[in-house]
């Protein structure tokens, strides 16, 4: 019997690869590059699943010439890089990564927070250049962190796993979004609409999906909102905030800073962040950690393998 074909648009940690060939014809051996548009064609011509990233378009176009395709997973939790309404109407199933990366993108916006309140960056710079003098009284204060009011938008699986971790820090937690959650038990947990969390935060964080009704959420007006001893971290999507935006409120002192880890033409990074001292800038590594990236690839497999074996998607989001 021959094997089903699988397009992969880059190659994935050595224990998903692996796992590959026993079961599945892969199209072609992926370079460590995102695929030109041809490459993109040429693979979803010929697969029966394909597993891509979150940084290739997947349009109506190139599904429309995908004959055998019956699956799309994409290899991360966000999807807004894939038209879901196109694979719907050929009957292509869409899935995602969800869960197994909640901890780590959870983890890497404490990093961003932390980094940012505390000037990690900025200091290690310091030392690297040679020419710091030694400790002082009013060197290089930044923000307590502890007993801060965190702000966070959009309070899904990784909206509540930062919060969850602000409990340690003795946080309240202020919360917008659709999705009203229960507080746990102990914690001081508070739905506010967004204007309110925005005017309230010293830490506001973005756990939004990127949609028509995110983009730009945060702009001139919400930024004018916030405090001007706030910084906003976003692990979320890049084009969730206005960036022009906030490269004028970083300059005219709007906020205090920002941690960021994606922007909004990934990945050119405009020149207006990369000059300003109290903004710390991550390439997209939320999910980065090989254990969270072999699990993505382990899942990505099983949503395969189930509905090429005719049965139902564990993470269909379409
Ligand atoms: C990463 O950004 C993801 O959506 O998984
Ligand atoms: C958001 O990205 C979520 O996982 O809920």
């Amino acid at each position: 019997m021959t094997k089903p074909t699988l397009f992969l648009t880059r190659p994935l940690p050595e224990p998903v690869m692996a796992g590959i060939p026993a079961r599945y014809e892969l199209i072609s051996d992926p370079p460590d590059r995102p695929p030109s548009p041809v490459e993109l064609k040429q693979g979803f011509a010929r697969a029966d699943a394909v597993i891509c990233t979150l940084s290739d378009r997947i349009d109506a176009d190139l599904l429309s010439h995908a004959p055998r395709l019956k699956i799309v997973a994409n290899y991360a939790v966000g999807y807004n890089n894939i038209d879901l309404a196109a694979a719907r109407s050929r009957h292509i199933v869409v899935t995602n990564t969800p869960d197994v990366l909640t901890d780590s993108t959870a983890d890497l916006t404490w990093a961003l927070l932390l980094a940012v309140a505390r000037r990690v960056v900025e200091g290690d710079r310091w030392i690297r250049t040679g020419t710091w003098p030694g400790w002082a009284p009013t060197q290089m204060l930044g923000s307590d962190v502890s007993g801060k009011t965190l702000g966070i938008v959009g309070m899904g699986r990784i909206g509540q796993a930062v919060a969850q971790r602000g409990a340690v820090f003795r946080m309240p937690v202020i919360y917008a979004g659709r999705r009203r959650v229960p507080a746990p038990l102990d914690l001081p947990w508070e739905w506010q609409p967004l204007d309110a969390v925005l005017a309230k935060s010293d830490f506001l964080s973005l756990h939004v999906p990127l949609t028509d009704m995110t983009r730009h959420l945060i702009g001139p007006r919400e930024l004018t909102l916030m405090k001007p001893t706030a910084y906003l971290v976003n692990t979320s999507r890049g084009p969730v905030i206005d960036e022009a935006a906030l490269v004028s409120a970083l300059e005219a002192g709007t906020i205090a800073g920002a941690g960021l880890d994606v922007y909004e033409q990934e990945p050119t990074v405009c020149a207006g962040l990369i000059s300003l001292p109290n903004v710390v800038l991550l390439p997209h590594l939320g999910s980065a950690t090989l254990e969270t990236r072999v699990r993505m690839g382990l899942i990505c497999l099983d949503n395969i393998a189930a509905v090429l074996g005719g049965r139902p998607a564990l993470n269909r989001v379409n």
